[in-house]
């Protein structure tokens, strides 16, 4: 069998690909590069479908995070916790506004710990908290951690990148969150054919200060209410991304059966441990997320590279190992995210994986794992 990538966006953009050709021609004529129909599409289809009053689209998804503290009211010295293990972005939103990043450890969930949270609150004076729903499902602690954060006053910022079809108890994570976010990183479920974001929330307040802050923090036509930026949705963007939206049950079908064509043959294989959705969840199928209770991930990305199969390491390396991070507050001693960070490898996965590819990865990991005397 031919290599297998990690990830091909091949089907994926041919769902809309002609229909962007006219779309797009259609933007070039009207002249209206940003703020355009075709956004407001992406804003009520993501308010529809996420369940939430406001989705306000924006330049990528970095931006959508450090917009949304910015609404909450974050800003410099102020105390922001974040998981020790996550994509960089979550603590570099809060890293661009100064604030002062507390790093925590993440649970048997692979997601921020909410004991090691609610004792960090203790020790520091907390205005905010990130936290990342990852990998293709949401925290287990997710109703907890969001009735602490209200309780304790302190903003909770839901860093949803990954989460796009993710369901808690049947409703869209991004439905009951204070605030939420978006990317569309080409690669992401939902992938725009340029960077793009969006920010969610059910509150009508933060919303309007969300999408002044996103348009230079504008009150009027050169008057301006706050320090905003300039993060804007490009409406050639948002044409492919409406389209895709309509497609969007397709994709996660795609990529929810792939998923769960690896959990069935690869749960039961000794020392391998497959992490799945949580019980009460529905998740998107964005990321297999497998350790080996004795290789390394970068062992395993080394061995099916050998034999053509590209893996990803989701995440090499935690936020204290970063030089930046060095700086930044370390809540004990973090042990769980950097076991984790070493050991964690994820398989190819993405919309229009061939069935024959899925097992023909699965009977190449567990040969490897065969031939090294593991399984
Ligand atoms: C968890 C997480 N947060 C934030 C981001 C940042 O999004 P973007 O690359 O659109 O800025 C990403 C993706 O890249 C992500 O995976």
């Amino acid at each position: 069998m031919d290599d297998v990538k990690f990830i091909d966006l091949t089907k994926t953009v041919a769902l809309v690909e002609e229909q962007s050709y006219e779309a797009w021609r259609e933007v070039l004529s009207s002249k209206g590069f940003i703020h355009g129909k075709n956004t407001a599409q992406v804003e009520q289809k993501l308010a529809a479908r996420l369940g939430v009053r406001h989705a306000i689209c924006c330049a990528n998804g970095t931006d959508a995070l450090v917009m949304g503290l910015m609404a909450a009211g974050i800003g410099k010295d102020d105390w922001v916790a974040v998981p020790n293990l996550t994509f960089w972005a979550s603590a570099e939103a809060p890293a661009i506004l100064g604030c002062n990043i507390v790093l925590i450890d993440v649970g048997a969930d692979l997601h921020l710990d909410f004991d090691a949270l609610k004792a960090a609150a203790k020790a520091h004076p907390l205005k905010a908290c990130v936290l990342a729903n990852l990998f293709g499902w949401a925290s287990t602690a997710l109703a907890d951690i969001r009735a602490f954060c209200t309780t304790e006053g302190i903003a909770l910022i839901e860093d949803g990148a990954q989460s796009f079809g993710v369901a808690v108890d049947g409703r869209p994570v991004y439905a009951n969150a204070q605030v939420s976010t978006l990317s569309f990183y080409p690669a992401k479920v939902i992938g725009g054919c340029m960077d793009g974001g969006a920010v969610m929330t059910n509150d009508d307040e933060l919303a309007k200060r969300l999408r002044s802050i996103a348009n230079h923090g504008r009150a009027e036509h050169y008057s301006y209410a706050h320090v905003g930026m300039n993060s804007r949705m490009a409406e050639l963007n948002a044409a492919y991304l409406t389209r895709l939206l309509d497609h969007a049950d397709t994709i996660l079908d795609g990529r929810r059966e792939a998923f769960a064509a690896y959990q069935a043959r690869l749960s039961d294989v000794p020392g391998l441990t497959f992490h799945g959705v949580p019980a009460g969840q529905t998740g998107n199928g964005y990321l297999t997320m497998l350790t080996h209770d004795t290789l390394s991930g970068d062992d395993m990305v080394a061995k099916l590279k050998a034999r053509g199969i590209f893996c990803g390491r989701v995440y090499p390396e935690t936020m204290d190992m970063q030089p930046p991070g060095k700086a930044w507050t370390r809540f004990g001693d973090l042990s769980r995210s950097r076991a984790l960070s070493r050991a964690l490898f994820s398989l190819p996965l993405y919309y229009g994986i061939e069935p024959a590819a899925v097992q023909h990865v699965c009977d190449t990991l567990i040969d490897v794992l065969k031939t090294e005397g593991n399984a």
